[in-house]
């Protein structure tokens, strides 16, 4: 079979045709290492655990964002596959591609528990209870494995690079859901922005490629909701005029735009 590779050698880019003898179960990674062994040591690609648990391998698969050790090669019934760095990350060489924004934002979002009384982490006074159906309104979001497929398909990703993307938004709405977490307030400076949940469109394509079945789109709007409704009561509690809309900032057509915030990782406490 013949695989066409977008290859870059960090100052430019071609495509690079190769012929590979596939057996009936291999993956599109399988193919990758064949071509590494025994034909050209100078691709570069991420892999590790070749069983869909850790995300390092998530590449454009003929068109779409796939997991390359997820993906069996004759199953997708092409002569000519085409295998591409990820969409939307900025590319470091031939398929590996920088996370460092991704995983800033993600970071960005607070994706851990919250709680009001610090206290609690040293004496908790009860249990915190939750119910089987408080819990299926987020475990699914706990299945991410931050493989950055969702962003990859993200058609306002590629408009808006400071798009927080549906991956933090997902991870946003996990602890947002979690009826032990009291952290909404906290994450709202970058949630309730210009490039916050109010930048998406729902084109729903997230939620096609999500190898996990995760569901961002569901989660962005859900989101939406739980802001719309903290606005409602704030606004119901400090004055008694109507609510304001969201408030979207006009991001100008290919004008530069200052981060609305610092995606540098910050040091966590342990205390
Ligand atoms: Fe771990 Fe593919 S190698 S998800």
């Amino acid at each position: 079979m013949k695989i066409r590779i977008r290859r870059f050698d960090g100052s430019k880019s071609w495509w690079q045709d190769y012929e590979v003898e596939a057996k009936e179960r291999d993956t599109v990674l399988d193919i990758l290492l064949k071509i590494r062994e025994r034909q050209d040591h100078t691709l570069a690609f991420r892999h590790s655990c070749q069983m869909g648990s850790c995300g390092s391998c998530g590449m454009v698969i003929n068109g779409k964002p796939s997991l390359a050790c997820q993906t069996r090669v004759l199953e997708l019934k092409t002569e000519l596959i085409r295998v591409e760095p990820l969409y939307n990350f900025p590319v470091l060489r031939d398929l590996v591609v920088d996370l460092t924004g991704f995983v800033g934002k993600h970071r960005a979002v607070k994706p851990w528990m919250i709680r009001r009384n610090p206290e609690e982490l040293e004496d908790a006074s009860s249990e915190f209870v939750v119910t089987p159906q408080q819990n299926m309104s987020f475990v699914q979001f706990d299945y991410c494995i931050m493989c950055g497929l969702c962003d990859a398909a993200c058609p306002t990703m590629a408009l808006d690079p400071l798009f927080l993307g549906p991956q933090a938004l997902a991870q946003a709405y996990r602890y947002v859901a979690d009826p032990r977490d009291e952290g909404l307030d906290d994450r709202l400076e970058v949630l309730d922005d210009a490039h916050g949940v109010w930048r998406c469109h729902f084109a729903g394509s997230c939620s096609y490629v999500c190898p996990k079945g995760v569901d961002p789109a569901k989660a962005i709007q859900f989101l939406k909701k739980d802001i719309l409704k903290r606005r409602l009561f704030r606004s119901k509690k400090e004055s008694s005029s109507p609510a304001t809309l969201p408030k979207v900032e006009k991001v100008p057509d290919n004008a530069p735009h200052p981060p609305p915030f610092d995606y540098k990782f910050e040091e966590v406490s342990q205390a």
